[in-house]
């Protein structure tokens, strides 16, 4: 049996996204719906937990698709997976310095966060949970540069303060956040100042060392965005109910570490430069030791859990207390919501704390 709102989900993905999903209960089409959902949710729903987990984490998939959807405008592959924008073709090809696949892997990482985002949407609205839509809240300028649409943003690309510590937690075999290590910067001038990721006019588009800088800048963004939805899933993965949204989270999650030994990897052809308007460096990342050095990209073993044990090679961090709430520190922290009304931060921070008080069972 066939509902209308199936249809709707499999033919047009892209309409589900300009209207956004209902902020509301459960439909007759979600309870009709629920008669398809998996025999874990046969007798009931999902428990009040793991329908906050699932809501902060489409609020964070609609945040990340936003700002993916404004790199794909200018230097991705503007098509009818990902519509919008016309391409910036001097930025385009900056970019492409770091890999000459660049455009299609941001179309991909664009396409993919469109994807979690919806599916997560609809998987609460046919178990009859509330679903999130933060179009109220798209409110930010674009950039004003050649093949950017002229429409409002969730997210500011234009603004950034980097945290590039992760390019070292995942080199360091003695560190580990969980423990309460700091980890040094990569990139240090990223972390402190605000740094534009795509141009913010044509004026941006030159000295080409100026444009290098920015592109050089949305290629270590694009790593720290996915470092970010790799800890979040394995995180919040460990406060679920229903094996079922556990599948979710593990199989979500491990698209965002795809996508971030990607990026990281790209990131680290980023050329060593001084960019001549504004003094943002680029050091060379092979000049100091193991710490840096770009080819090092499989997670070197760190201690885990307790210093007892081995070294072992996995994701960090993954503690689970206030990871949500981390998460919207951190989107803040980068600068990505400059420009934001007290409203979104409120709505945000009630979604990241329903989602932390979530406990396994409950
Ligand atoms: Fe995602
Ligand atoms: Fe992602």
């Amino acid at each position: 049996m066939e509902t209308t709102e199936r249809v709707e989900h499999r033919t047009s993905r892209r309409s589900f996204l300009v209207k956004g999903a209902a902020v509301g209960g459960g439909t007759v089409a979600a309870g009709r719906l629920l008669s398809d959902a998996s025999p874990a949710f046969a007798s009931g729903g999902l428990t009040k937990g793991d329908a906050a987990i699932l809501r902060f984490l489409a609020a964070a998939e609609l945040i990340e698709t936003d700002l993916w959807r404004q790199y794909n405008e200018l230097a991705g592959i503007q098509d009818s997976e990902v519509p919008g924008g016309s391409g910036n073709p001097a930025y385009t090809e900056a970019v492409a310095v770091l890999d000459e696949d660049m455009a299609q892997y941001i179309h991909d990482n664009t396409d993919d966060e469109i994807s979690h985002a919806r599916f997560i949407n609809a998987y609460l609205r046919a178990h009859g949970a509330q679903t999130v839509n933060l179009d109220k809240f798209r409110t930010l300028p674009s950039s004003k540069a050649t093949g950017a649409q002229q429409i409002g943003r969730l997210t500011n690309l234009m603004q950034l303060t980097v945290n590039t510590s992760f390019w070292t937690r995942y080199r360091s075999d003695s560190l580990n956040p969980d423990f309460g290590d700091t980890l040094p910067q990569a990139i240090p001038d990223l972390a402190t100042g605000q740094h534009p990721a795509i141009p913010r006019t044509d004026a941006d588009l030159a000295p080409p060392d100026h444009l290098q800088s920015i592109a050089n800048t949305a290629g270590f963004h694009f790593a720290w965005v996915e470092q970010g939805g790799t800890s979040l899933y394995a995180a919040l993965a460990q406060r679920v109910t229903h094996s079922e949204v556990l599948r979710i989270l593990l199989s979500i999650g491990g698209s965002e570490i795809m996508h971030f030994q990607t990026w990281q990897d790209k990131a680290g052809n980023a050329p060593p430069l001084t960019d001549p308007t504004t003094g943002l460096t680029f050091p060379d990342l092979n000049a100091d030791g193991e710490l840096t050095q770009t080819n090092l990209i499989m997670p070197e073993p760190t201690i885990f859990l307790n210093r007892k044990f081995p070294i072992v090679s996995i994701i960090r961090p993954t503690q689970t207390k206030g990871a949500a709430m981390g998460t919207v520190k951190a989107f803040t922290g980068d600068g990505l919501f400059i420009g934001q009304s007290k409203k979104f931060f409120a709505v945000l921070t009630r979604l990241a704390r329903a989602a932390d008080a979530a406990r396994h069972g409950s």
